[in-house]
């Protein structure tokens, strides 16, 4: 395993907090511009998944969640990327995905979030359906400045 940092998780101001103190291990951040980017994240979502151990249904709920916000990364965010990380927190192990990018960011993020709203011709159900497939679920977004989005699946 690489170095181990101690990080208490507020480095997103306000909405974004974690109240659990965990050691995260291993990272690791690819870029997303393109479909096939999109495809090789969802590879290396998996492989982080299997190699931690989570079960076939997790594993396809995580890459499932990734594919989503990674495709909203290249739809609306202009391009951004992913880092991934493992989490350990006590005996619990978790995978968290932090999407980023510099794209328009999303005004009404209450709105975003709401099933089925598009502000495109899609289902309105990758932010809300994301959510629901991951333990934690974090947003924060800037008008003008981008979208950061952050995930974590405990097992
Ligand atoms: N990274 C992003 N940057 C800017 N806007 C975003 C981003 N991700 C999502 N959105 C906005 O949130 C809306 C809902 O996203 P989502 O739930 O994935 O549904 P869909 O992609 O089908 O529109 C999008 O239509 C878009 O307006
Ligand atoms: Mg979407």
């Amino acid at each position: 395993m690489g170095n181990l940092v101690n990080e208490r998780k507020s480095y997103f101001v306000e909405k974004f907090y974690f109240g659990t103190v965990a050691a995260m291990s291993k990272r690791e951040t690819l870029e997303i511009r393109s479909s096939s980017d999109i495809v090789h994240v969802r590879q290396q979502v998996r492989i982080w998944a299997v190699a931690m151990g989570f079960g076939l249904v997790d594993q396809t709920k995580i890459v499932t969640a990734a594919s989503e916000l990674a495709r909203n990364t290249v739809d609306y965010g202009k391009g951004g990327t992913v880092t991934l990380e493992t989490l350990q927190s006590g005996s619990r192990k978790g995978l968290r995905l932090i999407f980023e990018d510099k794209g328009p960011g999303i005004p009404d993020i209450a709105l975003a979030m709401t099933d089925g709203y598009t502000s495109n011709h899609g289902l309105g159900l990758g932010l809300s359906g994301s959510k629901r497939l991951m333990h934690e679920f974090e947003l924060v977004s800037q008008v003008g400045e981008g979208t950061k989005i952050a995930i974590v699946r405990w097992r």
